[in-house]
C-alpha cells in the first residue's frame, strides 16, 4: 500500500474533450498560472482542484490551512487585472489560455481583492522587493479568481522522458518495489554537497526520487535544460540506476523559504515519496531567512498533518582534513578547512570559464555547466 495523498485522495481533472459550447469569455495565464493548472490537474497540488477562492487563500496565507483544516503553505492563486475581473461574473466557465492556445476552463467561484502586503509578510516573511518572490507578486495583477479548474491540456513538455505524473510516479515506486522513497527537490545543478546528503539519505530508504524544479525561477539560476543534461549524467556514472528516479516539477520557483518548503514536501508526497530532504536554507534566496528556518517550520504541525517525513541536513561540505564529505555533526575541524562556495559564486566563476574545485563539483557536472553556459552566451 503506497502513502496516501495529501488530504486522502488524488484529484485528477485532466479532460482534453471538456465540452466548450457557449463559453465565450478567456482568461490569459502567466507562466506561473499555467503551471499550477497543469499541477493541480495532474494531482500534484492534491487536495487542491482549482485557484483558492477568498476563504481557502485568506486561512493558508494566515494559518498555512486550507478553509478544511487541511495544512497548506503556499497561496495558489490566479490573478486578473481588474479589467477583466470587472467582466467576470461567479458562476459562469471561462476558458483559461496561454499564448492564445487552450489549456482549461475555470469555473468562477470567486473574485477577490487580496491584500499583497500581508501575503507578502506572512508567506515570504518580508515585503522587501528586492525579494523575487515578493517582486513578482506584486508584479502580477491585484485580483484574485477562485474556482474549480479542468485541465484540458497539458504543456508541451519539454522533458517528455522525464514528465511523470503523481499516479505514474506511484505506479513506478510500486513497480521497483519501493517502499521507502526520499524526494529531492532542487533548482540547482547536483554538486557534492547534494549528492552527499542523498546518498545518506540512500542508505536508510529504498529509492530516491530527484525531482528538480523545472517551472519559472529567477533569472540568474541555471536553466532547467543546462541542469537536465548535469543531473543525467551525474545519475548515470554515480548513482546506482536501479534505486534513483529522475524526473522534472514543473512548479514555479517562489523563494518562500520555510512556507515553500513545507509546500515542496507535501506536493512530493502527492508524487508517492515517504520522505523529503529538507537541507540548508531551503528555497531559500539572499539572506531573508536562517539557515534552518525551513526545517523548524515542520515542528509547528503534528507528523500527520503533514504525512511525508522531512530529513534534515545540517550544512555539508567537504573537509580538507577528514578527506571527504561531512557535517558540522560529524566533522571537528574548523571553518578554514572546508570548501564552502556560495551559488553566486560558483555562477560567476562558471561564466568565467573558472573550473571550481572537485570537491565542490564533480568535473562531469562542471564540464555540462561550462558548455551549457557558453552556448547560451552565442545563441
Ligand atoms: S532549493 O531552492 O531548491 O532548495 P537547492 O537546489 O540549492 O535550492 O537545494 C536543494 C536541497 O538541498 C534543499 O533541501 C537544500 O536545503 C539542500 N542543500 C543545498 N545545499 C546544501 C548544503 N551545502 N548542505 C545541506 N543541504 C543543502
Amino acid at each position: 500500500m503506497s502513502l496516501q495523498p495529501h488530504g486522502g485522495k488524488l484529484v485528477q481533472n485532466f479532460n482534453p474533450n471538456a465540452p466548450l459550447e457557449n463559453i465565450e469569455k478567456e482568461i490569459q495565464l502567466d507562466a506561473i498560472a499555467l503551471s499550477d493548472l497543469e499541477l493541480i490537474g495532474i494531482g500534484a497540488y492534491s487536495p487542491i482542484d482549482g485557484f483558492l477562492g477568498k476563504e481557502d487563500y485568506e486561512n493558508v496565507v494566515q494559518n498555512m490551512r486550507l478553509a478544511s483544516g487541511i495544512v497548506w503553505s503556499i497561496p495558489i492563486a490566479l490573478p486578473v487585472t481588474e479589467e477583466v475581473s470587472a467582466s467576470l461574473e461567479i458562476g459562469e466557465k471561462v476558458k483559461l489560455t496561454y499564448n492564445d492556445e487552450l489549456y482549461g476552463l475555470l469555473e468562477v467561484n470567486d473574485i477577490y481583492t487580496p491584500d499583497k502586503q500581508i501575503e507578502a509578510r506572512l508567506v515570504y516573511g518580508t515585503d522587501d522587493l528586492n525579494h523575487p518572490g515578493v517582486k513578482k507578486l506584486f508584479d502580477r495583477p491585484s485580483v484574485y479568481v477562485g474556482g474549480k479548474t479542468t485541465l484540458i491540456k497539458k504543456s508541451q513538455k519539454q522533458f517528455p522522458a522525464y514528465s511523470f505524473e503523481p499516479s505514474e510516479t506511484r505506479a513506478i515506486f510500486e513497480e521497483k518495489g519501493w517502499k521507502t522513497i526520499v524526494g529531492f527537490q532542487t533548482r540547482n545543478p547536483v554538486h557534492r554537497a547534494h549528492e552527499y546528503i542523498q546518498k545518506v539519505a540512500l542508505e536508510t530508504v529504498d529509492g530516491l526520487f530527484l525531482n528538480p524544479l523545472v517551472g519559472e525561477t529567477k533569472s540568474d539560476d541555471i536553466s532547467a535544460e543546462i541542469r537536465m543534461e548535469s543531473y543525467k549524467i551525474l545519475l548515470d556514472r554515480y548513482y546506482p540506476k536501479e534505486r534513483v528516479q529522475l524526473g522534472v516539477f514543473l512548479a514555479a520557483m517562489r523563494y518562500a523559504g520555510p512556507r515553500e518548503a513545507i509546500f515542496h514536501a507535501l506536493v512530493r508526497k502527492n508524487y508517492g515519496c515517504t520522505h523529503f530532504i529538507v537541507g540548508r536554507d531551503h528555497a531559500g534566496v539572499g539572506d531573508y531567512y536562517g539557515t534552518y528556518d525551513a526545517q523548524k517550520i515542520f515542528e509547528n504541525f503534528e507528523p500527520e498533518e503533514i504525512g511525508i517525513t522531512p530529513l534534515k541536513f545540517e550544512h555539508s561540505f567537504y573537509c580538507t582534513a577528514c578527506e571527504g564529505m561531512a557535517t558540522t555533526k560529524t566533522c571537528p575541524h574548523d571553518a578554514s578547512y572546508r570548501i564552502i562556495l556560495s551559488g553566486t559564486k560558483v555562477r560567476e566563476m562558471l561564466r568565467n570559464g573558472e573550473i571550481p574545485p572537485s570537491t565542490f563539483s564533480r568535473k562531469e557536472v562542471i564540464e555540462v555547466l561550462i558548455n551549457g553556459l557558453r552556448k547560451e552566451v552565442h545563441s
